[in-house]
């Protein structure tokens, strides 16, 4: 992977506002990164930091009118995202870039039959295929998935299954228009711990067959340790760090993503627990401070750092703080 190849996915720059009873609330800042094809990106940080609105941003699917893109590009394949029609946008959103949720009960349709609603994803992305071959392919995917007896899924409702299965459901049909990428926000978050280890092993197989890229949303560094090639660490609405996996696990260079690291969790602790041990809190979008917006809870802080946004800086392990080159 050369540094001139052009992406297949590159943000840049991205600013998303949302209106607030409070006022405009700045949701992402200079949301910059990469993902390269085939590659698995990891997005983490702390709830509230703007994952998931990172994702619908990319998707523009921002709840209406409150949620705007104020700035920056989505370049897929060539071509600035944000600039496209709907319906260009609706071509690829689903067909070439695919989103699962958190809790698949968003996606799926209560009403519906598992196999109506795997079978409209197929008519819309792939309208060529005929009743038989659309059957054929839904239950192929349901068995790829890891779901016993597809052809008895297809029809039952959503509540006949398990939480696992829908997350298996979901991402089945997800993949059934075989997307470029997968946006995968927290899909595993739900799920207890035995079914969470299958899924991600599940995401890895589907990947090595597939090549798909995917970008994994989570706030768990086990997770991202186990199944990505690269992470961007976000704070407050902005990336404080990105670098290859090995490279943050073993020279994280952000006070903050060194206390996140410190912060590891024991197997028998909740994973949102995870920043018990930085004190203080994440000021509200409304109203953060000029300057680096974890100004208030570093030890590291100094009176610029109060005044001036640090620049996200670096080749291959990016880092936004004045002091990252005491840690290198
Ligand atoms: N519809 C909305 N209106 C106003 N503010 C919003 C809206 N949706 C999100 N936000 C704000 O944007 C910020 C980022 O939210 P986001 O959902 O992206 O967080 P997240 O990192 O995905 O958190 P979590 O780990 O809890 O899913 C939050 O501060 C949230 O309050
Ligand atoms: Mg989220």
């Amino acid at each position: 992977m050369s540094a001139s190849s052009r992406p297949l996915l590159e943000v840049r720059h991205l600013a998303t506002e949302f209106d607030t009873e409070q006022g405009v609330a700045r949701a992402l800042d200079d949301i910059s990164f990469r993902l390269e094809a085939g590659e698995t990106l990891g997005i983490v940080g702390e709830s509230g930091c703007g994952k998931s609105v990172t994702s619908l941003s990319i998707m523009r699917l921002l709840p209406k009118p409150a949620g705007r893109i104020v700035g920056g590009e989505v370049i897929f394949d060539g071509q600035d995202l944000l600039q496209l029609s709907p319906d260009a946008m609706h071509g690829i959103r689903g067909n070439r870039i695919a989103m699962i949720f958190q809790e698949p009960m968003t996606a799926l349709n209560p009403v519906y039959r598992v196999g109506h609603q795997l079978e409209e994803a197929l008519l819309l992305h792939k309208p060529e295929l005929d009743e038989r071959q659309r059957r054929d392919a839904c239950i192929g995917m349901l068995e790829k998935v890891g779901i016993p007896a597809p052809e008895r899924r297809l029809k039952e409702y959503p509540h006949q299954l398990s939480g696992g299965m829908r997350q298996r459901v979901m991402i089945a049909m997800a993949l059934l228009c075989d997307p470029d990428i997968l946006i995968a926000d927290e899909p595993t978050t739900a799920l207890d711990v035995t079914i969470q280890a299958q899924i991600l092993q599940l995401l890895r197989d589907l990947q090595r067959e597939n090549g798909m890229s995917i970008i994994f949303i989570t706030h768990d560094f086990g997770v991202i340790a186990e199944i990505c090639d690269r992470v961007v660490v976000m704070y407050g609405g902005r990336i404080i760090e990105q670098a290859e996996i090995l490279e943050l696990f073993d020279h994280p260079l952000h006070p903050y993503t060194r206390g996140l690291l410190q912060a590891i969790p024991k197997l028998d602790t909740e994973p949102k627990s995870l920043l018990k041990t930085i004190p203080g809190m994440v000021p509200s979008l409304l109203d953060f401070p000029p300057g680096c917006r974890f100004q208030n809870r570093c030890e590291f802080a100094e009176p610029r750092c109060r005044e001036e946004t640090p620049p996200l800086l670096g080749e291959g392990h990016q880092v936004r703080c004045f002091r990252a080159e005491e840690f290198r």
